[in-house]
């Protein structure tokens, strides 16, 4: 059988036995918890936990189902290309059950297609079923059903249940698809592949094989029964109702029923899911372009390949196996880029590309192999046909911007390997044991973050070029500098740049028409696939169309985002900026959608958001003008920003504003907004206004030769090419957030207006309630906070109001705590003083000094040093004092008189420190130290008794 017969001769099965053959869904998953879709069952979820009804009538359905499996709790990525059977996208072939048929039909039936319809041996079958162990607090109970079931069917073949039915506990015969949802014990067929002919002997060993990992062993089926609903709390809940789901690993079923020629030749059968026609067509292509034969060696356990056919062999394997995960996800719209799913996607590729160098490919090789997949998948998933052109564009620009670092990534690590027994400490792969071929040695983090972060290898790639050569990857100093960066870059301020150059010829010059209309048809669009040059970028596509409603980031204020739409599809714009040449770069990453853009075609404007950047602007020009009634027209803009959530302004000042000038600054601008003036606009020759002094502009600032004047309400008049409010009145509310300097001479003001106020304001009374709840516990005293209000105005008074209560809270609770703790020392002083003289005539005499030693059990850890200070008035000698608090161990040790002994307290405490699992040290007149362990209080003293003898 080929496999696609295969495929349908399963899916007719299920159709026979009344199942609603349906498509595979989306890899994109839907629930949250998943990086890819990565079981059949995924989009049934819905259906088990009872959130919708099942739409299939009987209430059975079946499919072939696209998996991943490269990353999250499932991930087989790592052992792709070294053996016969491992994938990172796979297809599963699944019938389900939806509170319909249970066990007995999802059994029978498995028997039934897998040994009549398939004719596999029956004395090679293995079932295993779920033996929880309860040790281990494994869920539910021994499977005695499915026992039975299968025993009956094993007895009718004439075979040995005990020995054909095998017990699995949680980690091989619970099925769960993630840390939660639906899930329940399961039952799986194994295939025992072993060349020999049968006999009962062989037959226990095929037991024995099963879940040991071993090749010649392997799972084809899982019957899962699901029950439970597993909860992020660890529980799991039954289900309202009890539903079969079943996934058989399709290629290894190809490879199993054409390996051994239809179960006619186990001795000589090459049973690989590679050696099937579901990859041979890839390897053929392979072959062509290389100019190497694929002849399936497999490399040994846990080597990468020793002989050079064996690493090609390994390279194609993964290749192939890479670039359908690759095809296939980008069909469906999940394209390589920085975070999460994306990031995975791009690290497969980049594995793929540099295996592509062990086949001595040094030019783009990879989007080549799009087409023969197309063709043999096409037709079980139409989308990669639909998709192609696209999946073959991103793949390529992938592959190219990679290529460009990646040999430049081989020789720095070569280099690095070379200079293992130098001492450069940038460049050292550390602990290499002598000779020409190291063995165990450690590439250092630099190495691997260096590689990561200006080669573009993701960490797993250096890893795995480490393994082929016996070496591994200091992680935790990788991690170490990646923290390091993130922290810088969050420092450091992000902006996107996005150049139009000379080859982007399609890129059209634009009128930007925005000002007045927030919608436009537009009849052409041109647009280019941008590959981010950085780790920080995802792949975009710059799209030019003309004329556009959308501003493009400048002067400080922010893109528009908006959308295109078209034929009841949209393409999100997520950005707009200037791209030169006079055009604007619309940003998106539907790339998918793109490709399939038709006209008419409507652009689109957020018409909320826009509204918010527009009262900021113009909040801004009329601060700017208060702020040079207040401060005098010294002050000079010398930046802003403007957005939908607040603006910022910049600008030359020598001190500090002081709060009433910052209040009235605020008033005034809130006088000049509640007059609802006209805001206008014009454009003028630039010779007409560059002397005019009513209007601010920026001297040293190259003007083009028309500018825009916004003049607002007649008293601000500034040129400047953002967009406005038409009246004051749309500005609401002005409310200024902070002010301080940003650099000598400079400062900063955020400010914030209109319905912007309220949401940032949702915020600001969250914050308050978090910071006020461990203060009302503390004190116990009752506080309640206001709360927003629909009038902006009235939500700031409330939040001043609570600002002001909880901080007076706060200065009642410390100066309430001071006084507590001055009480509390005075109290410890007391005992301290009717505790030293006990102690003082305790003590015993060794080698001519006075010793205490003092176990004082559960102690507040300042009553030691008030202790000390009481001995000190009048005792000659050692004093060695320890005590507990909450688990915790203070130490403390003496010397005033060292009599004949060379008593040492900092000694004295290094020494016993480490007996209650701390450490500490001081002086040799008095030292300190803590540990973890009380029990070991008297041990430790006791120690400190024999290093005075
Ligand atoms: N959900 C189970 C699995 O993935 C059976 O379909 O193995």
């Amino acid at each position: 059988m080929t496999s696609a017969e295969i495929r349908q001769s399963y899916l007719d099965f299920f159709k026979s036995k009344g199942h609603s053959i349906v498509p595979s869904s989306s890899l994109l998953p839907e629930s949250p918890g998943l990086l890819f879709t990565n079981a059949g069952m995924n989009q049934f979820v819905p259906i088990f936990l009872n959130e919708i009804p099942c739409p299939y009538k009987p209430a059975r359905a079946a499919d072939t189902q696209k998996c991943i499996r490269a990353g999250g709790k499932h991930n087989d990525l790592e052992d792709v290309g070294l053996d016969t059977y491992h994938h990172t996208l796979f297809e599963m072939l699944g019938n389900w059950s939806f509170g319909d048929y249970f066990k007995k039909e999802a059994i029978d039936w498995a028997w039934e297609l897998v040994i009549d319809t398939w004719k596999f041996p029956a004395n090679r079958v293995y079932a295993t079923v779920y033996n929880p162990d309860k040790t281990k607090g494994d869920p539910a109970d021994f499977d005695q059903e499915a026992y039975d079931m299968w025993a009956k069917l094993f007895i009718k073949a004439g075979l040995d249940p005990k020995i054909h039915i095998v017990n699995g506990n949680k980690k091989d015969n619970f099925w769960m698809m993630g840390e939660t949802g639906p899930c329940g014990p399961c039952s799986e067929i194994h295939i025992d592949l072993t060349p020999e002919d049968r006999t009962p002997e062989l037959e226990k060993r095929g037991a024995g094989m099963v879940n040991s990992s071993d090749a010649r062993c392997i799972e084809i089926w899982n019957l899962v029964f699901i029950q439970f609903n597993a909860g992020a709390d660890g529980s799991f809940k039954p289900l309202p109702a009890k539903h079969v789901d079943t996934g058989m690993g399709f290629e290894r079923v190809c490879s199993i029923i054409q390996g051994t020629k239809h179960f006619t030749d186990f001795k000589n059968a090459k049973i690989s899911n590679y050696d099937t026609d579901v990859f041979s067509p890839i390897f053929r292509e392979l072959e062509k372009l290389s100019g190497k034969k694929y002849t399936s060696t497999l490399p040994k356990a846990g080597s990468s390949g020793d002989t050079e056919q064996e690493k090609i062999d390994v390279a194609m394997r993964v290749i192939a196996d890479h670039i359908r995960t690759l095809s296939l996800s980008i069909a469906d719209g999940i394209l390589p880029g920085n975070e999460g799913r994306n990031y995975v996607l791009r690290r497969i590729l980049r594995r793929a590309v540099r295996y592509g160098r062990q086949l001595d490919f040094n030019e783009l090789f990879f989007y080549k192999l799009v087409d023969v997949l197309a063709q043999s998948l096409g037709p079980v998933f139409p989308e990669l046909i639909k998709n192609k052109a696209t999946v073959e564009k991103v793949i390529r620009a992938e592959e190219e911007s990679f290529s460009k670092t990646l040999d430049n990534g081989i020789s720095l690590f070569n280099e690095s390997i070379k200079t293992i027994h130098s001492n450069d400490t940038m460049l050292t792969a550390l602990e290499v044991s002598e000779g020409s071929e190291p063995k165990g040695g450690i590439i250092a983090g630099q190495i691997a973050f260096k590689l990561y972060d200006t080669y573009g290898f993701p960490l797993d790639l250096t890893e795995l070029m480490a393994r082929e050569r016996g070496l591994s990857v200091d992680v935790e100093g990788f991690n170490r500098l990646m923290t390091e960066q993130k922290e810088r870059s969050k420092a450091a301020q992000k902006k996107e740049i996005i150049e139009v150059t000379e080859n982007d010829a399609d890129a059209l010059p634009t009128t930007f028409v925005g000002f007045d209309r927030k919608e436009v048809n537009i009849e052409l669009a041109t647009y280019k696939i941008v590959f981010g040059k950085t780790e920080e970028d995802t792949v975009k596509a710059r799209l030019s169309f003309t004329p556009s409603p959308f501003y493009a980031e400048m002067g400080g204020q922010v893109g528009d985002t908006g959308w295109l739409e078209f034929d009841g599809k949209r393409v999100h714009i997520l950005n707009t900026l200037k791209a030169g040449h006079g055009s604007i770069a619309h940003i998106t990453e539907d790339i998918v959608e793109l490709e399939e853009l038709s006209f008419p075609a409507k652009a689109v404007v957020d018409l909320e958001r826009r509204a918010l950047i527009e009262a900021h602007h113009s909040a801004t020009h009329i601060m700017h003008w208060a702020l040079r009634e207040v401060l005098g027209s010294t002050v000079g803009q010398k930046g802003s920003y403007v957005g939908p959530d607040r603006l910022r302004f910049d600008f030359s000042h020598l001190e500090a504003m002081k709060q009433e000038e910052l209040r009235k600054v605020e008033e005034l601008v809130n006088e000049r907004v509640s007059e609802a003036s006209k805001v206008q606009w014009a454009e003028r020759p630039y010779a007409e206004v560059k002397n005019d002094s009513s209007i601010i502009q920026f001297f040293g600032d190259k003007y083009g030769d028309v500018v825009r004047v916004v003049d607002i309400g007649g008293f601000s008049k500034e040129l400047c090419g953002g967009t406005h409010v038409r009246n004051t009145k749309d500005v609401g509310v002005f409310r200024i957030l902070s002010e301080g300097a940003i650099a000598a001479g400079v400062r900063r003001i955020e400010a914030i207006c209109g319905p912007s106020i309220n949401l940032y304001l949702e915020t600001a009374f969250l914050k308050q309630e978090e910071e006020l709840l461990p203060l009302l516990q503390k004190s116990g005293k009752k506080l309640g906070l206001k709360t927003g209000d629909s009038d902006p105005a009235v939500s700031w008074s409330h939040y001043l109001s609570n600002q002001s209560a909880v901080s007076t809270l706060k200065s009642e609770i410390l100066e309430e705590d001071k006084a507590a703790s001055k009480n509390k020392s005075a109290e410890l002083q007391k005992q301290a003083t009717a505790q030293a003289p006990a102690w003082i005539a305790k003590a015993t005499e060794v080698n001519g000094t006075k010793l205490i030693l003092e176990n004082l059990g559960e102690i507040d850890p300042a009553f030691l040093q008030l202790a000390a200070g009481e001995l000190k008035k009048s005792f000659k000698g050692v004093a060695v004092l320890a005590g507990s608090n909450d688990g915790k161990v203070s130490l403390l040790a003496m010397v005033t008189s060292t009599g004949t002994s060379k008593a040492n307290a900092g000694q004295i405490i290094k020494e016993i420190g480490p007996i209650v699992g701390g450490k500490g040290g001081g002086k040799p007149d008095l030292a300190q130290g803590g540990g973890t362990d009380p029990t070991k209080i008297d041990e430790a003293l006791a120690k400190a008794k024999s290093l005075l003898e």
